[in-house]
């Protein structure tokens, strides 16, 4: 509990995103908007609050985000909530609540939004941290995976980045997994004594897992066991050929890595990750898989997917360096001027709104109010000033707030100060918080 009067500070691994960095964080988002739509998906927002059996039953009940990451509590009525750790589930389970299927053909929906997980928080991992997803439902054809790797690929270029890696690997289906399993577990009944105690109890468990670990000494013994991608069945053998394929026709580099499992126990077949060498140790920048079993565990009909998140916290770490994100200032002011009386003083404040260090533009020849208004729209002006021959006879100036439309008259003397109040810290020199994002 905290005392009167002392200091509340943000949850433990969770912060908050002041103006100076939110206009990269909208800037990423606009471009993923706009590379998801140019692919032809739509937006999908689910609650954050979902029952706690989604997850259990999707992610896994034996992984390490359903064991001891979820934030989980019980309401007044006793039900068992969570705050949701990842959204795939989530959208699944919309898809067969709302009976998307219904209409037939494939979904492409994506979405962005905060997720929670309780880790330990260190440089680009958070308790409440951010994705950016995109789900396919309705087809196994090995195409999807390939578009989507590729629409990811663009995405990171979009934003300036070059260095990162695609991991690949396929973790089979249900028909090739039980006999790969069994392999596993007797290979692992000869060493899990070497093994970390997580490790000892995965072998029971859930053994896949076990190639997923991070600690280092178990590193060697892990490198002997047997990979999946060794057994896969014929048909998860030629998906993954399809998709590899695929991405070789359209100059996708990946890198194929057998031990790749990720977390979550709903997928089958392809698995990935991008990784970027600039985060340290948490590289992985992305992940996702194909999961199609995951809508008839959820009590849905048949209905393959595929899908990844970007943690948005890391991608925007790796493009805050890029040069390709630094972003142009929107105009501050706009000076329309109307009749020869108003030109000499309109230059002049012009001049004096730029020597204030606010941007501002002005028109070398005199234009009808309708026109001026169009320009000012166009270059995305803040604020307009309006002065006409009336204006400078009252030696009151019209300004105009271009976002709500509200305009009133202001006393020529008190304008600049005006604009500056109006316009706030963030524009003091004119230029919008993002130019300043290293
Ligand atoms: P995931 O690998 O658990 O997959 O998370 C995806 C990404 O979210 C990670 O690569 C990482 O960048 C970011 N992330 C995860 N945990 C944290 C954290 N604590 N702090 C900061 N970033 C984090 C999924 O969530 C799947 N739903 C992806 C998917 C979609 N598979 C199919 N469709």
């Amino acid at each position: 509990m905290s005392k009167k009067n002392e200091l509340i500070q943000s949850v433990k691994g969770t912060r908050d995103l002041l103006p100076g960095e939110t206009p990269l964080w909208q800037r990423v988002e606009e471009e993923a908007r706009r590379v998801f739509e140019a692919y032809n998906f739509r937006e999908i927002r689910t609650p954050i609050l979902e029952q706690t059996a989604l997850f259990a039953r999707s992610v896994g009940s034996d992984t390490d985000i359903v064991t001891k990451e979820m934030y989980t509590f019980e309401d007044r009525d006793s039900e068992s909530l969570t705050l949701r750790p990842e959204a795939t589930a989530s959208v699944v389970r919309a898809y067969i609540e709302h009976g998307l299927y219904n209409e037939g053909g494939v979904h492409k929906l994506y979405y962005f939004g905060p997720m929670f997980r309780r880790e330990r928080p260190q440089k680009g991992r958070y308790r409440q941290f951010y994705q950016i997803g995109a789900e396919v439902l309705g087809s196994d054809h090995p195409t999807i995976d390939t578009e989507v790797l590729e629409m990811l690929v663009l995405l990171l270029e979009r934003l300036g980045l070059k260095e990162f890696k695609l991991l690949l690997n396929s973790v089979g289906c249900p028909k090739c997994r039980p006999e790969y399993l069994k392999k596993l577990r007797h290979a692992l009944d000869a060493v899990k004594t070497k093994l970390c105690t997580d490790c000892q109890r995965r072998a029971q468990t859930n053994p896949l897992r076990v190639l997923d670990c991070k600690v280092e000494a178990d590193q060697p013994v892990i490198e002997k066991l047997p990979y999946i991608l060794d057994h896969l069945c014929s048909e998860c053998r030629q998906h993954f050929e399809c998709v590899t394929g695929e991405l070789d026709e359209r100059g996708v580099a990946y890198e194929i890595v057998p031990r790749l499992v990720r977390g979550l126990d709903y997928y089958t077949r392809t698995t990935f990750e991008i990784t970027s060498g600039l985060l340290g140790a948490q590289n992985a920048m992305l992940g996702g898989g194909r999961y199609d079993g995951l809508s008839e565990m959820l009590g849905g009909p048949p209905a393959p997917g595929f899908g990844f998140a970007i943690g948005q916290d890391r991608l925007v770490l790796t493009v805050e360096e890029s040069a390709a994100l630094k972003m142009k200032a929107p105009l501050a002011v706009y000076v329309a001027w109307m009749g020869e009386a108003a030109r000499e003083p309109a230059v002049r404040l012009a001049c004096q709104l730029r020597r204030e260090g606010i941007s501002t533009e002005i028109s070398f020849q005199q234009m009808k109010l309708k026109k001026s208004l169009g320009i000012a729209n166009k270059l995305q002006a803040r604020h307009t000033i309006i002065i006409g021959e009336e204006e400078v006879a009252s030696g009151h100036y019209q300004l105009k707030d271009m976002e709500t439309g509200e305009q009133r008259a202001v006393d020529a003397v008190q304008l600049v100060a005006a604009i500056k109040e109006k316009l706030g810290e963030t524009f003091q020199s004119g230029r919008a918080p993002s130019s300043q994002a290293k």
